[in-house]
């Protein structure tokens, strides 16, 4: 963790030397955003649909965005650089800035708190796509604006954890009956007649930049798509099941709830997305 160098308000530095101040509105108050980028071959992977999110993210909540989009890039490439990272992920965030705590808006001459530092992780030859993953199903509890990628994680970190208790990779979260979307992914089924089922986009979740690459190469390669509520039930019937995000790519499911998924092993047509995708993530 301490080897690293991160980007902290215009200057890179060591890990040990980046300090954020207690009254930090991201710290006190979860107000702020992030984005996260995979890094394949040292380059990064669909960068600039992350970026107009990461743009996007904060004009919904009102913060000025603090740098272009090319200067947004230009800092990702050095951190990447200076890291001498060649797969894994970039990770991106800003918040309101320091200001004595009250709740209102900070004056707008308070400057925005930028965070930038690396990840190593195997991102293409990640172990667990061989054997596919298994998740739970839990309550979905969190706020109703989640299509902005908020730093207000807890009802995800809960999640996560009651996949870790269940020893499970992932958590699928449910609302009314259907599922919305993975605790730090987009849920995707196939159903016995080989339609792609995949949650349409709203403000109940996040508009994962994955989800969007892989609705392309499936509509590339000729697969039925439907963009719908799915139930649990569904999901639990489903010939095949897999979960995207940027450090997962395309993820195989091949438990639901302890129910096996199809022939309980990753499934072909997401077999081949995952290839589709790394094929697209490596040209890119
Ligand atoms: N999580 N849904 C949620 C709730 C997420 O947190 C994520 C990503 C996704 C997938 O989005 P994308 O394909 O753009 O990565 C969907 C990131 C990776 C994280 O929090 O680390």
């Amino acid at each position: 963790m301490t080897d690293r160098i991160v980007y902290l308000n215009g200057e890179f530095m060591p890990f040990a030397e980046a300090k954020i101040p207690v009254m930090d509105r991201g710290f006190l108050f979860a107000d702020g955003i992030y984005e996260v980028s995979a890094v394949l071959d040292g380059k990064l992977v669909d960068n600039a649909a992350h970026l107009a999110r990461l743009d996007r993210s904060l004009g919904e909540i009102g913060i000025r965005n603090p740098h272009s989009l090319a200067e947004w890039e230009r800092l990702e490439t050095d951190l990447v650089a200076r890291n001498g990272l060649s797969e894994g992920l970039v990770y991106m965030q800003v918040t309101r800035g320091v200001y004595e705590r009250d709740f209102a808006f900070p004056p707008a001459d308070v400057a925005p708190t930028v965070v930038m530092f690396t990840q190593a992780k195997k991102v293409s030859a990640n172990p667990l796509v061989e054997t596919g993953a298994r998740v739970v199903t839990v309550e979905d509890i969190r706020w109703k604006r989640r299509d902005i990628k908020s730093v207000a994680l807890l009802a995800q970190v809960l999640a996560k954890q009651a996949a870790a208790q269940a020893g499970v990779a992932e958590a699928w979260m449910v609302e009314d009956g259907a599922v919305t979307e993975g605790s730090s992914s987009t849920a995707f089924i196939v159903t016995q007649e080989q339609t792609l089922v995949t949650r349409p986009l709203s403000t109940a979740l996040l508009p994962g930049i994955t989800r969007a690459a892989v609705l392309r190469l499936a509509a590339e390669a000729d697969l039925r798509v439907e963009e719908r509520l799915f139930s649990v039930a569904e999901a639990h019937a489903a010939q095949e099941a897999f979960y995207t995000s940027a450090s997962a790519f395309v993820m195989p499911v091949v438990e639901i709830d302890g129910r096996p998924i199809g022939e309980g092993r990753p499934g072909p047509l997401t077999r081949r997305l995952r290839e589709l995708y790394v094929e697209m993530a490596r040209a890119s």
